[in-house]
């Protein structure tokens, strides 16, 4: 170890001084192509404008400058190549984000989910919900609660290229109370499964602990359960389910690691409880009222409401074998929780894009955006939530979320326009990841010489 160091840096060296014939084993040092992006429209919701014959400037995984398509030359050197990607008449956006995911799986029948599949089904399908994720225009999720530490291996493979997926900051298990939303409810005391690596923890410092173990294996972001939910068999969907001093200690923990908490919480008692922890975005936020949505302006949390997915439970999960009290409690919150969407829409809250997809088929995601523009957001305003809300959120304002020098090559095109029509984001035509194309139904040659 001793000696490779120095021969290292020696190797760097003789690379920069005789480029032309690189040593074995020496770092060469390339220059990047560039790609071109371009398209006759461009939604930048940094600035909430729509630019006309833009082009996009990538460097390798990054963008390196966004201009009009007439001053190009003033950004490429005369005599460099570049490949072009001319999108024509379509339209431009940033990657889209999903801030509230569970793509690790999707039901198919409630009692089959349960009994007749182990985490190792969860594994080995997972990764074509990545695949439909990232083709449907999601470049990046925050994918909150997977239980067996799924999610992690995803975002590994996928980060590590050996497979396509979306950008992915992942939970692992969620934090949940003893027969809590997180746990098995509603089954015989002696239904256990062996092994299962789930987020239960009661007390103080149980749930401290928990935290570091979620950390410790791989989580960038803490997920808790301050409230019950709607698709499990406890009784109340609102109730709280950890005490305050619970939530503190969540949230303390999380941040003494330097994670950001995201609350499940449906209920109105709970939904306080998770802002005064000082959480950083209550997702559902269901029977949130007046208070509530003063603390979150305060507090400045973010609400991630998913507020399409009650148009699939109603239709669906009935079929899927759902017992009549889940379902009960979906016609509780359906219609409320989109009220209380327009409420906090009006009041001027942080409303982040998450739609709870794996609740309903990957790569639905988009379908959200038109419930929220009939709920009262103009499709800017729906399109924002998902790009530069949805980015600050995650702690990523200068990575995603928009096409800006020194962001990732996160981009989709679609044909037609969004703010006049916001269900063309359900049809998204090209999608690119890190610079890469990952998928293109928009021209039949992508690919051209520019001189
Ligand atoms: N995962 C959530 C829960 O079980 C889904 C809620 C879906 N319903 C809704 N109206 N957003 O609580």
């Amino acid at each position: 170890m001793r000696s490779f160091l120095p021969s290292l840096f020696l190797a760097v060296g003789l690379a920069t001084a005789l480029s032309a014939a690189p040593q074995p084993g020496a770092v060469e040092t390339k220059v990047l192509p560039l790609l071109v992006v371009k398209a006759a429209h461009l939604v930048d919701p940094a600035t909430g404008r729509v630019l006309a014959n833009q082009a996009v400037v990538i460097e390798g995984d990054r963008v390196k400058a966004v201009v009009a398509v007439a001053d190009l030359a003033k950004i490429i050197p005369a005599g460099t190549s570049a490949r072009v990607v001319d999108l024509g008449a379509a339209t431009l956006l940033p990657g889209l984000i999903d801030c509230h995911t569970h793509v690790t799986s999707q039901p198919e029948n409630f009692y089959e989910d349960i009994f007749r599949k182990s985490p190792i089904d969860e594994a080995v399908t997972a990764h074509l919900y990545a695949r439909r994720t990232l083709e449907a225009g999601f470049t990046t999720i925050r994918n909150v609660g997977a239980d067996n530490y799924i999610d992690f291996a995803l975002r590994n493979a996928i980060e590590a290229g050996k497979i396509p997926g979306p950008r992915m900051l992942a939970s692992g298990p969620a934090l949940s109370a003893t027969g809590g939303h997180g746990d098995l409810n509603g089954m015989s005391p002696y239904v256990h499964f062996a092994g299962n690596i789930d987020g239960i923890a009661d007390g103080v410092d149980a749930v401290r602990k928990k935290v570091r173990e979620n950390i410790k294996y791989g989580a960038d972001v803490i997920k808790m359960l301050a409230t019950a939910g709607v698709l499990s068999e406890e009784e109340a969907v609102g109730a709280p389910q950890y005490t305050q001093a619970e939530m503190n200690a969540i949230v303390d923990e999380a941040h003494l690691w330097g994670k950001r908490v995201a609350a499940h919480a449906h209920g109105t008692e709970g939904i306080k409880m998770a802002i005064r922890a000082g959480v950083t975005s209550v997702e559902h936020a269901s029977f949130i009222d007046d208070e509530g949505i003063a603390l979150a302006k305060e507090h400045g949390t973010w609400l991630v409401m998913d507020i399409y997915n009650d148009d699939y439970i109603m239709a669906e999960y009935g079929r899927l074998g759902y017992p009549d009290k889940i379902l009960a409690k979906e016609r509780l919150v359906g219609r409320t929780q989109r009220e209380n969407f327009t409420k906090a829409l009006k009041a001027g809250c942080k409303l982040a894009f998450g739609t709870d997809a794996g609740v309903y088929p990957h790569g639905w995601n988009a379908k959200q955006f038109h419930t929220m523009v009939v709920w009262g957001m103009t499709p800017m305003q729906a399109i924002q939530s998902a790009t530069t809300t949805a980015a600050d959120l995650l702690g990523w304002p200068d990575k995603v979320g928009q096409l800006a020098p020194g962001f990732y090559a996160d981009l989709i095109a679609v044909s037609g326009d969004p703010l006049a029509d916001v269900t063309v984001l359900e049809h998204v035509g090209f999608v690119m990841k890190g610079g890469q194309i990952v998928k293109n139904n928009l021209t039949a040659e992508p690919a051209e010489r520019m001189e």
